[in-house]
Formats: C-alpha cells, sequence, structure tokens
C-alpha cells in the first residue's frame, strides 16, 4: 500500500487530534473530521506543514447525512479509506440514575453509540468494496471495568455509551472478519485531555483521581495516539474484536 487513508471523528482536540498528528508524522494522508469549521482548517494546515495531504471535514456523527457525507468526501479526495478511528464522544451529563431522562440519554448516546453506528455503517460499506481497511472504536476503562471510579463520578450513563461501543466493535469485527477488515478498539484510561478536566471539575479532583490509576499519573494523548498507529499496522494483522486498554493498569486494579 503506498500512503494510507486515515479519517478521524472528533478530530480536532486531545486524543483524535494526537492521533492525526501521528499518522501525518508518519506520512498518511488524514482526515479530521469535527464540528467547528475554522479549528479544523487550521488543524489540517498543521498537518500538511508536518508533510501530510491532510483536509478537514465538517461531520457531527449524531447526523447520518453529515457522516455519510464525510465517508463520501474522504473517498473524492484520496480514493479510498484504509483506517477509521471513531473518536467523537462526549462526557454527557453526569448524574445518578435517579435524574437521568430520555434527554441526558440522548446527550450521551446520540454522540457516543449512534455516533459510531453510523460511522461504522459508511466506512465498512467502503472498506468491503476494497476488501480491506481497519476501524478502530475509541471507548473507555469504564466501557468494562472500574465501577467504583463510574459510580464515584456518577458517569453512569458515559459508562453504557461505552459498554454499547464494546459490544458493537466484536459484533461487527466478527460480521465482517472475512472480508478483510479488522474492527478494534481502544479503551483509554484517565487522559490529560479537556474531556478530563471537564469530568473531574477541579484539579484537585484530579489529582484525587491519579491516585486510582497504578501507574499514579495522566494518561497521555501520544500514548493513545501511539496504540491507535500500532492496531491500524500490519503488525497488528491478526488482532480484531479486541478491546485494547491503554490505563495505566487501572482495568486490571
Ligand atoms: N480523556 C479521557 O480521560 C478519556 C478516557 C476514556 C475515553 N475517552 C474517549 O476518548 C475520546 C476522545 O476524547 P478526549 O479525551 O480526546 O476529549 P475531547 O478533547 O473532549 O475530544 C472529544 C472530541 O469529540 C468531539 N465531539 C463531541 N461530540 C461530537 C459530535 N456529536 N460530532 C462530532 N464530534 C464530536 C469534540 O468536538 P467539539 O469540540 O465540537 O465538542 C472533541 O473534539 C472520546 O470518545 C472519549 O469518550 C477519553
Amino acid at each position: 500500500m503506498g500512503k494510507p487513508v486515515i479519517l478521524i471523528t472528533g478530530g480536532l482536540t486531545g486524543i483524535g487530534r494526537a492521533t492525526a498528528v501521528a499518522f501525518a508524522e508518519k506520512g498518511a494522508k488524514v482526515v479530521v473530521a469535527g464540528r467547528r469549521d475554522e479549528v479544523g482548517k487550521t488543524l489540517a494546515e498543521e498537518l500538511r506543514v508536518l508533510g501530510s495531504e491532510a483536509e478537514f471535514v465538517h461531520a457531527d456523527v449524531r447526523n447520518e447525512d453529515e457522516v455519510r457525507a464525510m465517508v463520501e468526501e474522504t473517498v473524492a479526495r484520496f480514493g479510498r479509506l484504509d483506517v477509521a478511528v471513531n473518536n467523537a464522544g462526549t462526557e454527557g451529563v453526569p448524574g445518578p440514575i435517579t435524574d437521568q431522562t430520555a434527554q441526558t440519554y440522548h446527550d450521551t448516546f446520540d454522540t457516543n453509540v449512534l455516533g459510531v453506528v453510523l460511522s461504522m455503517k459508511y466506512e465498512v460499506r467502503v472498506m468491503k468494496e476494497q476488501a480491506s481497511g481497519v476501524i478502530i472504536n475509541i471507548s473507555s476503562t469504564v466501557g468494562h471495568a472500574a465501577f467504583g471510579l463510574v459510580a464515584a463520578t456518577q458517569g453512569t450513563m458515559y459508562a453504557g455509551s461505552k459498554h454499547a461501543v464494546e459490544g458493537l466493535t466484536k459484533s461487527v469485527a466478527l460480521e465482517v472478519a472475512s472480508s478483510g477488515i479488522r474492527v478494534n478498539a481502544v479503551a483509554p484510561g484517565p487522559i490529560d485531555t479537556g474531556m478530563l478536566l471537564r469530568t473531574a471539575g477541579a484539579p484537585d479532583k484530579v489529582e484525587g483521581l491519579m491516585k486510582v490509576i497504578p501507574q499514579g499519573r495522566l494518561g497521555r494523548t501520544k500514548e493513545l495516539a501511539a496504540a491507535i498507529v500500532f492496531l491500524a499496522s500490519e503488525d497488528a494483522a491478526f488482532i480484531t474484536g479486541h478491546v485494547l486498554d491503554v490505563d495505566g493498569g487501572l482495568a486490571a486494579s
């Protein structure tokens, strides 16, 4: 393969942005998708300076027309889609189950779950035509572990949505395993991004959070990007339907 074509949803900040930079530094063609056009165009410029043929595409992953257009524009620009990183996510509105409403459900699940469903729908259509491709969904440790942390942060809806991401990842992996397509998830522990700071609410809460992580520190976006780049690579050719913890030991604790 020549330079692979990479699509990253929610690619303008945090883990998505670090992943875009990591792929760009490897010379890949990178499409960053997001909701803020000016920020996206500026990032695409920065990726071009790194030597990547990079583009920004506007896409809110809750909107099926925008997701379809995101994939179509990627293929129109670069002719194929080799790697899709379904990273767009929200912490939603944390709170006890007794306070949840249909709206708070939609606030979390429409981005974290429907967004992954719609993204995979159009990505797999292209990858089936190619008979190749890699999809990496971004879950969380709380997609399968760390329930004490979920209770302490009242992140029940978020944890539920990430469980769905892992179920979808494994189910679709099996659906497309014989089509030359691999589907995996990366499950970050607490990572130093805007989402973590919004969720924790205050710097002293971040300190408290670090105490529950066996390695005693937050993860770095670069460390997540490295795991994603590995799963996208030929070195991971026999890995599909897998959820890779990148969490300083949190899931094992
Ligand atoms: N940081 C952590 O500790 C941690 C831990 C476990 C899992 N994760 C997961 O990692 C992924 C990346 O999060 P992050 O930590 O890098 O935080 P982040 O910087 O807040 O990134 C989230 C990105 O998703 C975008 N986004 C949100 N809703 C969207 C929508 N409906 N359509 C398109 N884009 C949307 C945001 O764009 P806007 O600026 O437009 O809102 C933002 O760029 C998420 O799936 C998150 O759940 C993070």
